[in-house]
């Protein structure tokens, strides 16, 4: 007889999953099969993106000062829109949107759920057919009723309540966690769906590369520079010198440093102190998956998941990977920076 691995679907996943939670209706499970689906559009839009003249810019600036990409605006729309029909959602926050996106539709303004999200992240690197993702992080809304508010959407990522990431990459992969480990699924092209391909998704004990854009080196604080020296001294028993890898795509350097074992650094600099990095949609639902996936994810001193967030966009450094590298980096900004 020849026996086949039973193949576990997300959607089957996500079910079963919702069973551990004796008192859940399935608002959840319809609220990531949402993004599940948008994201399967999403894919199809970047895989054609080399055949239609989809690409460069729509010609607007988003809130950042970063000019958007025509797959930014797509990708926007598309899971606005998904999430908006869905009617689990009552509210967004996106990079690509200065203001919360409300929902007060009939359906979902009872949305019990509010989502900050990456649309598109790396879309600098379309261009060159580099992998790209979406990040997106939910929470449960605190307001009593309506659309969502802003203030349902500043929670510190200790109140998150699922988060996760889509890889377009060589295969597209979605990764979440909600709350009970880490697992990732690879979407089978051919029929649409995805299927679970990383279970229980954890990181090395300790790795052997760093992921930073050291081209901003003269910039960045003491501590890093210090890490970076560390990173790269001989010394057989820790495998050092590490390795420099460094994609310019926080989901894609992230997964890459997951599988392998590795630390991503993105520092506040002299010419912007808080980093790059946006807390809300890229920071915190990225270090929920780290500290899920056995790692941790810090801004230098503090937890990434502890910090109260003030505005919808703020920024934060960032540092994630197995415990015992962030750890190496916290101690050298202690060392070199008194807080
Ligand atoms: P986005 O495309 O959403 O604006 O994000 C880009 C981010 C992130 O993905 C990446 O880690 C970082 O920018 C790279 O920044 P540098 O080019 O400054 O290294
Ligand atoms: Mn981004
Ligand atoms: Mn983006």
């Amino acid at each position: 007889m020849v026996h086949r691995n039973k193949i576990t679907t997300l959607t089957e996943f996500i079910i079963q999953r919702q069973t551990e939670y004796p008192h859940a209706k399935g608002a959840l499970t319809r609220l990531l099969n949402d993004i599940a689906t948008a994201a399967k559009i999403v894919n199809r839009e970047i895989n054609a993106a080399g055949l239609v003249d989809i690409l460069g810019t729509v010609g607007k600036e988003n809130i950042q000062g970063e000019t958007q990409k025509k797959l930014d605006v797509f990708a926007n729309e598309m899971f606005i829109t998904a999430l908006k029909g869905g009617g689990e959602c009552c509210a967004i926050v996106s990079e690509e949107n200065e203001k919360v996106i409300s929902f007060s539709n009939e359906f979902s303004e009872l949305g019990k759920y509010v989502v900050a999200m990456d649309p598109l992240d790396g879309s600098s690197n379309i261009e060159a057919n580099v992998s790209i993702g979406t990040i997106f992080s939910i929470y449960r809304r605190v307001s009593e009723a309506g659309g969502g508010t802003q203030e349902d959407l500043l929670q510190p990522g200790t109140h998150l309540i699922a988060a996760g990431y889509v890889i377009y990459g060589s295969s597209t992969m979605l990764v979440y966690s909600t709350g009970k480990g880490v697992n990732g699924f690879t979407l089978d092209p051919s029929v649409g769906i995805f299927c679970l391909s990383h279970p229980n998704m954890c990181f090395p004990e300790t790795g052997k590369i760093y992921s930073i854009n050291e081209g901003n080196y003269i910039y960045f604080p003491d501590g890093v520079k210090q890490y970076i020296k560390y990173c790269q001294e001989d010394d057989v028993h820790s495998h050092r010198p590490y390795t420099s890898r460094y994609i310019g795509s926080l989901v894609a350097d992230f997964h890459r440093n997951l599988i392998k074992g590795g630390i991503f650094l993105y520092p506040g600099t002299t010419k912007q102190p808080d980093g790059k990095l946006r807390l809300l949609y890229e920071c915190s639902p990225i270090a929920y998956l780290a500290e899920q996936a056995g790692g941790k994810a810090s801004n230098g001193f503090t937890r990434i998941l502890d910090i109260e967030p003030v505005s919808l966009h703020q920024r934060s450094p960032f540092f994630v990977g197995p415990c015992s590298m962030v750890e190496t980096v916290e101690a050298l900004m202690r060392k070199y920076h008194k807080k």
